[in-house]
């Protein structure tokens, strides 16, 4: 899909977190750590650098993590197309982050595309199926989005003024090959004339609803709200939000969803407050082999991104200052758990579903 051969409104975003120049053998991905103070591209042209580009989050969001790991896999069979060289990259690429299991779905699948052909025929095919994992991803964003558009329509019938959204961290453009997964029916709704009212929270650690989210909904023009991660509860209680949505980096089996920390304590609020809460997920981050979220690995990263916060200062120098004492202990996972049972629907390519064993297996009954 080529942004010049679609009118405005269907272009999945004037930015593009993943590119590949046509024929190219290398890809061109927004340095994320920049944004929102500076928009920086950079080339990833060797496995090493989209393991590291994965790994250190230059790139993130769980199906981008996996386009990118899918590259990852076409330059390593570009320096070396053997068995060994496919079992390496493989492996490297698959260790840099845990959660989010499109990363472990698109390695598999570039896999089990190239293992049976000869190695001289093997990079094409890898080059060939990231692509075709980009540019699925890029379909089922939009398809996600048609099916949680229908959702805020039936809001806007219901109640006067704009349709009030809660989203955390970014489930954007930012984080996919297209439209993003909770965004693409903000994005569509936006293009349809629907009024809308985004609330952004901040999420702590690395702030990728301050510093992602809102840099999206900007560029759209889409109005939004940024609020502290602790007020959630407070604007559900007030009867602010209509609805939450958000992403997902991996859905088990029973419907359980594992995204960004502090998805869960956002479930509860939604639960308390009647405010209905769905998950955005394509089907690349249902996890077929996990029986329910207790089973899924929880990333932990460093407690340095709890005790600092990095931001730009008036000279538009970017600092990274301290927040606690020295030598205070923190915690930082980056993943939580939301059970099945707090969740209203998970809206994937194919429809709404309910967030149950039964109800997924009923709507992917080729992968059950
Ligand atoms: O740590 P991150 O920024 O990779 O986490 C991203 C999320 O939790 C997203 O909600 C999820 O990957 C879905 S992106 C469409």
């Amino acid at each position: 899909m080529h942004r010049d051969a679609l009118p405005a409104h269907e272009d999945p975003a004037p930015y593009r977190a993943l590119l590949r120049p046509a024929g190219a053998r290398h890809i061109d991905v927004i340095d994320q750590r920049a944004l929102p103070h500076a928009l920086v591209r950079a080339k990833i042209a060797d496995p090493d650098a989209a393991a590291l580009a994965i790994r250190r989050m230059w790139i993130r969001g769980a199906p981008l993590i996996g386009a990118v790991g899918a590259y990852g896999l076409a330059l390593a069979l570009d320096r070396d197309p053997s068995d060994a060289a496919l079992a390496k990259a493989h492996a490297a690429l698959d260790a840099t982050r845990p959660t989010a299991v499109n990363l472990r779905w698109a390695l598999d699948r570039v896999r089990a595309r190239v293992a049976p052909l000869s190695p001289s025929a093997r990079a094409d095919a890898a080059w060939a199926e990231a692509d075709a994992i980009a540019a699925e991803d890029a379909a089922f964003n939009r398809a996600i989005g048609e099916h949680g558009l229908a959702l805020l329509r039936g809001i806007a019938q219901r109640r006067p003024g704009p349709v009030r959204v809660m989203t955390h961290c970014n489930a954007g453009a930012l984080a996919t090959c297209g439209w993003g997964t909770a965004t693409a029916p903000l994005f569509l709704a936006h293009a349809d004339g629907l009024a809308l009212s985004v609330w952004v929270s901040e999420t702590r650690p690395r702030l990728q609803g301050a510093n992602l989210t809102a840099w999206e909904l900007a560029q759209r023009g889409i109005p939004h709200t940024l609020f502290a991660d602790s007020a959630a509860g407070l604007l559900m209680q007030r009867g602010d939000v209509d609805l939450v949505i958000v992403g997902a980096d991996r859905v088990a089996r029973n419907g359980d969803v594992c995204n960004k920390i502090g998805t869960y304590d956002k479930a509860l609020a939604a639960r308390d407050n009647n405010v209905p809460f769905y998950a955005a997920v394509p089907s690349p981050t249902i996890d077929w082999n996990t029986a329910d979220g207790a089973a899924i690995p929880i990333e932990a990263r460093d407690s340095d991104e709890v005790l600092t916060v990095a931001g730009r200062d008036d000279y538009g120098q970017t600092v990274r200052v301290a927040i606690a004492p020295h030598g205070t202990k923190a915690v930082n996972y980056a993943f939580d758990v939301t059970p099945a049972r707090l969740i209203t629907g998970l809206v994937t390519e194919r429809g709404i579903t309910r967030a149950s064993r039964d109800w997924l297996a009923a709507m992917f009954p080729e992968r059950a």
